[in-house]
């Protein structure tokens, strides 16, 4: 091997070497599918290439079967005959097991052949995973198209896909992938698509397997110009590197003019396209003394390559290491014969490549085996998900985004939706491998088994959304202490997209007694009096205000109680609940610490000084109707707040009113959807007149309670007033009703100011909640939903005040809606 002045490309001469590498005569690591064919008839051996073909049915989950007709003047054989097309969604993608590292030899074949009656030649696009490989035209090629490659999976699992470009329907007919001997046909970059393999002869054979061992496609090429030269003797060429074949070597041409050059002209698509050739020479003449042969190559005025005499029984394999341009789209090569020559140059066989680079990298390798055993755990079938899953963007799998630094870079999966996607079983495992999710929504599926504590490992993990399940067990301690963002109908997670403190959920914990003191200035300063205790005004951290119940030891809770609710009020989150930042429990001394809610109470609100208007009001039960309805609908096992009055309602500096002491009676169920309760529960004249006779307080009995608060924010009258006609609210507002007198129903302090349907729908919702049958009152939703109506109906009236819409925005109700976004 030599290189010349000013070589720009170096060839290189394999000479034949006696080893004995053995031959690869079966078909071992071959993948021949024939594509559309039943499974039924697979296995089977193609008569003429003696290849076994199978069908394509286990590497690809769509398209349909297709027969081409028959064409005149044309017998194809047998793969090429029945074909796979795809009607459905914009990517198909085959998926099939490789060796990583290994240079294949893929090829695929498409044959319309009017399968479908329409005569409508598709065009389409094939990808090799995420990159483009080529365009398919069979508008252009009528009779087939034949597209190959030699490429160097990256991974372990390739991708072929067809992709839809226009509003025809890609078919395909059959794949081919060939492993090839490692270290042949490596170009500088990227990967080398065929233009054409040729032997010089005039015969008409076409050489494949089982002639050539890798199943390469060698056609005769012969033009009037050359001589034709056969072998005059045995060419044994059996061991060389690139496996060719002996009868592409047995003949060979020549230059009829001995004194022209031996030339081949070629076209590329585009003038930038790089091309490699790879030349196949060796002597099959017996020369005399007195003859010589040699030539040198050229292609284009900048590369030259010389002189080589070829020698029996040597093969002389020449390619290009770095890629040429053309000049233009023409390419010539010509082999030019010395002047000291006495015989003209002579070719065997040649293969020319352009070079196709594959910038874009796949997705991260255990984000795609994480993902595909998820598809697979939960049975999705999906008509978008196949291919890579991020890449190439546009055509990004169904419920993933992802991240995408750069094309060298592989795209990692960022969030996961799989709402409503009719998914049962556990939240599987293979979650967890995806890495650097920041998102998780498994919302409305049915989902049922715990939450596990991998989803507090997962240290990308910002949201997670896993309401409208039927999960159950307990929450692990780990994930509650993460600083996640968990939408959730299972006990009671954080519904965090509006939550006004974030930092303060991060805190809670158990204090000490001391620490107690220390938060409220040693008792200083009351709050006021709660159910079992006194509440202090205290600080955390000297800076966020804590209102501080210690409970009276005289309390009905016993130890072990507490601790239990502790436990569960610790994990309840929701915008319309009061949080609990911590507790204390320490020997007798036991406390709960709360979120300070600045404004105090509703029923405080209601007969203060201030005159609160009709769309305050209303924003405020909605937003407590809505922590009620959480109460219920939100947690499993359900909370019933068993105290639910207006003194309960707290209210922010912003007027967001939050339910406070829910749970603390008990709260755990006994079975059912009832609750046996030993201890008397609530307060007179919210209490559910049902309670008197079964001594049980279901959800309903919070209903009957909150229509109790709903009739004191319509009248602002007492609950109970023994010198009224009737004591009861619930009695007289219905007294006052049979009478007709709305008028002097409503709070005289709204001055008539409200929309009148608004107050009637209120007052209506009021007493059906107060119904003495609990069957006949509603549940909280059907309140929140009756409620947010009124608000409507009022915000009608005013032109919808921007302050009016507070708690619309609020949007946490447990519908199909409930979509987290981190704010
Ligand atoms: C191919 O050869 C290279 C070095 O020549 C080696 O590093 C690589 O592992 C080989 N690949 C396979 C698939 O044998
Ligand atoms: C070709 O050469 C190899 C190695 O020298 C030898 O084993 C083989 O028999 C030869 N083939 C023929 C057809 O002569
Ligand atoms: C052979 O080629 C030479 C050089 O290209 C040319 O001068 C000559 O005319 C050719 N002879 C014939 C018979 O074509
Ligand atoms: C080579 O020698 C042979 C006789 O052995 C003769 O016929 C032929 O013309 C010679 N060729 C050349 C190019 O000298
Ligand atoms: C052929 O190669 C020889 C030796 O390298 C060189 O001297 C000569 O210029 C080359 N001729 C052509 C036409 O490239
Ligand atoms: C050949 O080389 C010249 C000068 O370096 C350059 O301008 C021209 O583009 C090259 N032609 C090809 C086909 O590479
Ligand atoms: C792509 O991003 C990676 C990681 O940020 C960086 O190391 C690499 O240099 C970038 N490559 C290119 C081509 O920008
Ligand atoms: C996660 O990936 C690791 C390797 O990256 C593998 O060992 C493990 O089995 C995978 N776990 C699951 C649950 O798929
Ligand atoms: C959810 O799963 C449970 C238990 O497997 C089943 O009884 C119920 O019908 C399922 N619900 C839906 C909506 O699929
Ligand atoms: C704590 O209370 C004492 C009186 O009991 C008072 O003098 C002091 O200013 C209070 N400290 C704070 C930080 O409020
Ligand atoms: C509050 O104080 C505790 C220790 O007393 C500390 O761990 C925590 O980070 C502090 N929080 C803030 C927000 O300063
Ligand atoms: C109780 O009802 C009587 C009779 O309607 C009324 O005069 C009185 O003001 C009410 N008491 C309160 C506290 O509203």
């Amino acid at each position: 091997m030599k290189n010349l002045r000013g070589l720009f490309l170096a060839f290189l001469i394999f000479s034949l070497c006696i080893s004995d590498f053995p031959q690869a005569q079966d078909q071992q690591g071959f993948i021949n599918l024939d594509c559309g064919l039943q499974a039924k008839e697979s296995p089977y051996t193609e008569p003429v290439t003696k290849l076994t073909f199978t069908s394509d049915s286990d590497f690809i989950k769509t398209g349909k079967s297709g027969k081409i007709q028959n064409v005149p003047g044309i017998d194809y054989i047998k793969p090429y005959t029945v074909l796979r097309y795809f009607p459905d969604g914009v990517r198909n993608c085959y998926t099939l097991s490789v060796k990583q590292g290994t240079n294949y030899l893929i090829v695929a074949m498409f044959t319309y052949g009017n399968y479908d009656n329409l005569n409508i030649h598709p065009k389409f696009d094939l990808y090799l995973g995420p990159n483009i490989w080529t365009t398919v035209d069979l508008q252009r090629k009528v009779n087939g198209a034949r597209a190959e490659i030699i490429h160097i999976p990256r991974s372990t699992s390739l991708q072929i896909c067809l992709v839809k470009t226009g509003t025809t329907t890609p078919v395909i007919s059959a794949l081919e992938i060939r492993p090839l001997r490692n270290g042949t046909y490596i170009p500088q970059s990227g990967s080398l698509k065929n233009l054409f393999r040729v032997y010089l002869t005039n015969s008409k054979d076409i050489i494949r397997y089982p002639e050539d061992v890798h199943d390469r496609l060698w056609t005769p090429f012969f033009i009037p110009e050359w001589k034709l030269l056969r072998a005059s003797f045995l060419v044994n060429i059996s061991d060389n590197e690139y496996d060719i074949p002996e009868n592409v070597l047995v003949t060979a041409a020549t230059p009829a003019n001995v004194s022209s050059p031996l030339t081949i002209t070629w076209n590329v698509e585009t003038p930038d396209d790089l091309v490699y050739a790879y030349l196949y020479v060796t002597e099959i003449q017996s020369l005399k003394d007195n003859e010589t042969r040699e030539f040198n190559i050229t292609a284009g005025p900048n590369v030259s390559y010389g002189p080589i005499s070829p020698e029996e029984s040597e093969l002389y394999n020449l390619f290009n290491r770095s890629p040429v341009k053309c000049e233009g789209v023409t390419c010539h090569l010509k082999l030019i014969r010395t002047p000291s020559s006495t015989l003209p140059p002579l070719l065997n066989g040649i293969e020319v490549f352009t070079s196709v680079e594959f910038p874009q990298s796949e997705s991260n390798t255990n984000d795609v085996v994480a993902i595909k055993n998820i598809e697979t755990n939960y049975g999705l079938s999906r008509v978008s998900w196949q291919g890579d899953p991020c890449v190439p963007q546009q055509l990004l799998w169904d419920g993933l985004t992802c991240e995408y630094t750069n094309m060298s870079t592989p795209p990692r999966i960022l969030s996961l939706d799989l709402s409503s996607s009719e998914i049962t079983g556990i939240i599987v495992p293979e979650i967890q491998n995806l890495t650097q999710l920041q998102k998780l929504d498994l919302s409305n599926n049915n989902l049922t088994g715990g939450v596990p504590e991998f989803l507090a490992k997962m240290k990308s993990l910002l949201v997670i959304n896993l309401s409208g399940n039927n999960l159950s067990g307990s929450v692990p301690q780990a994930l509650l202490d993460k600083n996640l963002i968990i939408v959730s109908n299972y006990l009671c997670m954080i519904l965090g997209p509006s939550q006004s403190q974030p930092s303060i959920e991060t805190k809670k914990r158990r204090f000490t007694y001391a620490e107690v003191l220390a938060m409220t200035n040693n008792t200083e300063r009351v709050l006021g009096k709660g159910g079992f205790g006194m509440v202090y005004h205290g600080y955390i951290n000297g800076t966020e205000e804590v209102a501080v119940k210690i409970l009276s030891p005289s309390s009905a809770q016993g130890y072990k109680e507490f601790k239990t609710e502790v436990d569960l009020l610790l994990r309840v989150y929701h915008t319309n609940l009061v949080i609990l930042v911590g507790y204390c429990d320490e020997k007798d001394h036991l406390a709960l610490i709360y979120q300070y809610m600045a404004n105090g109470d509703l029923k405080n609100h209601l007969s203060g000084n201030t005159i609160m208007s009709w769309v305050e009001r209303l924003n405020i039960v909605v937003d407590a109707a809505q922590g009620l309805e959480y109460l219920h609908i939100g947690c499993k096992p359900l909370i019933i707040h068993r105290d639910v009055k207006s003194s309960n309602i707290l209210l922010d500096d912003q007027l967001q009113a939050k339910l406070a002491d829910f749970g603390l009676s008990r709260s755990f169920p006994v079975g059912g959807e009832t609750h046996v309760s030993t201890v008397v529960a609530g307060t007179p004249g919210y209490l559910d007149p049902e309670y008197y006779q079964t001594n049980r307080l279901s959800e309903k009995s919070d209903v009957y309670s909150f229509g109790v608060v709903l009739l004191e924010m319509i009248t602002n009258k007492p609950v109970i007033n023994h010198t009224r006609e009737k004591p009861h609210i619930a009695e007289w507002v219905k007294f006052m009703l049979t009478r007709g007198d709305i008028s002097n129903i409503m709070d005289p302090k709204l001055q008539g100011v409200y929309d009148s349907g608004s107050a009637w729908k209120a007052l209506e919702l009021a007493m059906t909640c107060v119904n003495p049958s609990s069957l006949e009152r509603p549940n909280m939703s059907h309140v929140v939903h009756e409620l947010k109506d009124c608000l409507i109906s009022e915000n009608k009236r005013t032109g919808g005040g921007k302050d009016t819409t507070r708690s619309l925005d609020i949007n946490l109700s447990f519908g199909t809606d409930t979509k987290p976004e981190a704010r």
